[in-house]
């Protein structure tokens, strides 16, 4: 897992529950890197595992909570470090279904050594999309919070459900609806 996803973790930690508690689940968690990360480092995942684990128990809050309280942070993330990649679309389900064949593709141009989840196009009508999440990171609840800031910065409203195929979360079915236009771009 890239060094960028570790080092924005610690940022929204710090943001939202104080340099206190990031000092804390890092002394909780036997860490490899011993929690000195750098931007363009690769770190195993299970130093994130970890991480999560130790703030979970320390707020209450699911990792799943955790994920997507996270995703919100690191869309923010995306929108300043690659705004072109976005704004080469004006519609929010052509971006998603174009995650797989473009957007990864991009990053991993970047990060030659990212780990990154697979997505599949199951079926796509102007209004909808059926999407399938695989990955061993099961991260799909940081997947859904990309999804719904993808629509609100392209300025639409959405729904989106999701079935895990799996009961791990390591494979997810999305069932994404574009809502109405509340503002143009
Ligand atoms: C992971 C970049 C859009 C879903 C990642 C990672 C990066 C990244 C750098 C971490 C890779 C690693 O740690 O090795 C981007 C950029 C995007 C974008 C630059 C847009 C311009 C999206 C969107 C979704 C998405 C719209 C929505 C479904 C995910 C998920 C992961 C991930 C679920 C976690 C890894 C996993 O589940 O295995 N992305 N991403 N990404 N991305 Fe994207």
């Amino acid at each position: 897992m890239k060094g960028v996803v570790f080092t924005e973790f610690l940022e929204l930690v710090e943001d939202k529950f104080g340099l206190e508690m990031v000092d804390a689940i890092i002394q909780a968690s036997d860490l490899e890197s011993g929690g000195a990360y750098t931007a363009v480092g690769t770190y195993k995942f299970v130093e994130m595992v970890s991480l999560l684990t130790a703030l979970s128990e320390r707020t209450q809050l699911s990792i799943d909570e955790l994920l997507y309280v996270y995703a919100q942070h690191f869309f923010k993330v995306i929108e300043t470090s690659y705004a072109a990649l976005l704004n080469s679309y004006t519609d929010p389900l052509e971006l998603l279904a174009s995650i797989e064949d473009h957007i990864h593709v991009e990053v991993r141009k970047i990060y030659p050594d990212s780990q990154l989840p697979t997505f599949k196009t199951i079926n796509k009508t102007n209004q909808s999309l059926i999407l399938d999440y695989h990955s061993s990171r099961a991260m799909y609840s940081f997947g859904l919070c990309l999804m719904h800031e993808t629509f609100t910065y392209f300025g639409f409203d959405s729904k989106v459900r999701f079935q895990k195929l799996k009961s791990d979360g390591t494979h997810v079915r999305f069932f994404i609806e574009k809502g109405h236009g509340n503002r143009k771009r």
